[in-house]
């Protein structure tokens, strides 16, 4: 037996909140969705044409079911209207049936467990609204990724709060990865919904399922109580930068050797029992996620007395860590120790392809270590990142500075650079691409001016799918003409053929 659902509320208007709120209203047409943020100015962006967060068929999505534009999935009702955003908190939480917590939970900076617990302050203010305003037998779910045992201590906050009401304190970690958002929650790998192990536990987890399997198969959605959920959220996270970052040590050895990383990986990932995803080498893993996770679970550990388990995650991330420093060496290493005097160019800002989100961003250690050794100019160039979303994340001091530049056209960035660096795995940076270009090498003197650049889209959430022209990034550097691939993203003897030395991840070159 399930409990009706009329209302939902999610509250935290982010990555993950908002593609969430609208796949749900998508699949539950008679459910009132409202998505609740503190921050009036995101929720102003959610209701405009221009969406806080790029993901590739959110626009479309969030028009089908916040403005009532027609779908063109056969399975969904031509009309519909029920996602709203709001920060109307008190009237949305009090009258839903289920509350989605989806706000922040960064790692912890200050005091005790900086910089491996996780700071629950924005977590726990938004419960303390909820704990305020929701209704009696109201489930509460949550979405944010939050330390084992959050869920116990949410129960005992409502007790304490409103005696004599009852909740249900449910566990549904989220599982999408950015790019792929609306992908990941269409069809996801599996749905984990954890919750207490008693009668009105079960029938709430029930009552949730029974939302996902609108459109999600009941052999995807997982039960167990809320502690494995929790920590299978912060597992599946650590499993994975564990890879990357085993597949990075061995891309150290690989440039110092005959091996390629690529061709290990290959030869690796065919065995079933290892699989071949997560074993792309590069620059490591940004993002907000699996540092910070894996920081939770060493914490976790650590406060458990486990200091051996502590220290194998922890060194996942210092791994990570270490192939940043590494890129940036071997940077300074190919100019001698003296970047005085030269241009460098970044391709790519976001931690990876099809973002603009700059948080935990691959290219703000790169280029700390590069400005330290003085070079004339940075330039920046990233599809999706905001120009205020780089310069925040680079931090103050960076952009006083006046050496870090950031740009809207990829070929104003990279002319004149001595040394391109490819920072982020876009499509738009291959040079391997299937789009023919119109433009041949007899035209490079045509083309040298900024204003002859082809017409990207300025660095903005729109992005653009263009391909760069290499030959006309490579005619337009200046000697050694070095490209530095981080990403493992370029052909190098195609590239090599355009006059650039090239020094690609995990190949000696
Ligand atoms: C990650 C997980 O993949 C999601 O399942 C999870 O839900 C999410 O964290 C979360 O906890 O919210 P995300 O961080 O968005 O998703 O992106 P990933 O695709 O996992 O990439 C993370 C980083 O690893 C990126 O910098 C990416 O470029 C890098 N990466 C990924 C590699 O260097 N090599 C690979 O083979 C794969």
């Amino acid at each position: 037996q399930v409990q009706p659902v009329k209302n939902v509320c999610v509250v935290g208007a982010g990555y993950v909140g908002g593609p969430t709120a609208a796949i749900l209203a998508l699949h539950n047409p008679a459910v009132t969705v409202e998505v609740l943020d503190r921050d009036p100015q995101r929720i102003k962006q959610w209701k405009s044409p221009h969406l806080p967060v790029h993901e590739p068929g959110l626009d479309h999505l969030v028009r089908v079911v916040r403005d009532g534009v027609e779908s063109d999935e056969s399975d969904i009702p031509r009309r519909q209207r029920n996602l709203y955003f709001t920060s109307d908190s008190a009237r949305v939480i009090a009258k839903a049936d289920i509350i989605f917590m989806a706000v922040n939970t960064p790692t912890k900076m200050f005091g005790v467990g900086a910089g491996c617990a996780t700071n629950m302050a924005a977590f726990d203010g938004a419960m303390r609204d909820v704990a305020a305003h929701a209704k009696p037998g109201a489930i509460i779910v949550e979405k944010s990724t939050v330390p084992g045992g959050t869920a116990d201590r949410v129960r005992k906050m409502l007790a304490a709060h409103r005696p004599g009401a009852s909740f249900e304190v449910l566990s549904n970690p989220e599982f999408l990865a950015e790019g792929t958002a609306i992908k990941n929650l269409t069809t996801p790998d599996r749905v984990l919904i954890g919750s207490a192990a008693t009668p009105a536990g079960r029938q709430a987890a029930r009552t949730l399922a029974n939302l996902y399997k609108a459109w999600i198969p009941a052999d995807r959605i997982l039960e167990t109580n809320t502690w494995s959920s929790e920590l299978a959220k912060l597992v599946a996270n650590a499993m994975l930068a564990q890879r990357i970052s085993s597949i990075n040590s061995v891309s150290a050895i690989c440039e110092r050797t005959g091996a390629d990383v690529d061709q290990v990986a290959k030869a690796i990932g065919m065995d079933a029992r290892i699989g071949s995803q997560f074993l792309k080498a590069g620059l490591g893993f940004g993002g907000s996620c699996f540092r910070k996770d894996i920081a939770s679970l060493a914490y976790l550990a650590e406060s458990l007395g486990l200091d051996d388990v502590a220290m194998y995650w922890r060194q996942v991330n210092i791994m990570n860590e270490r192939q940043r420093d590494r890129f940036a060496r071997k940077v300074i290493e190919r100019f001698e120790g003296n970047l005085v005097g030269h241009k460098l160019a970044i391709l790519g800002f976001a931690f990876k392809k099809n973002t603009g989100d700059t948080r935990e961003s691959l290219a703000v250690e790169v280029i700390r270590l590069l400005l330290d050794e003085r070079p004339a100019e940075i330039t920046i160039f990233d599809p999706y990142c905001r120009q205020e979303d780089i310069m925040r994340e680079l931090g103050p001091g960076v952009a006083e500075m006046g050496t870090v530049k950031v740009h809207s056209d990829p070929y104003l960035a990279c002319s004149q650079a001595h040394a391109i660096l490819v920072v982020t795995d876009c499509d738009q940076f291959r040079n391997t691409a299937t789009k023919k270009s119109s433009w041949s090498i007899s035209d490079q003197s045509t083309h040298t001016s900024s204003s002859d650049c082809m017409d990207f889209q300025p660095t903005s959430q729109s992005g653009t799918n263009e391909t760069i022209e290499w030959p006309r990034i490579a005619y337009n550097m200046v000697e050694p003409k070095w490209v530095f691939d981080g990403r493992g993203l370029l052909d190098v003897v195609e590239l090599k053929k355009l006059g650039v030395r090239v020094d690609r991840v995990g190949r000696r070159t």
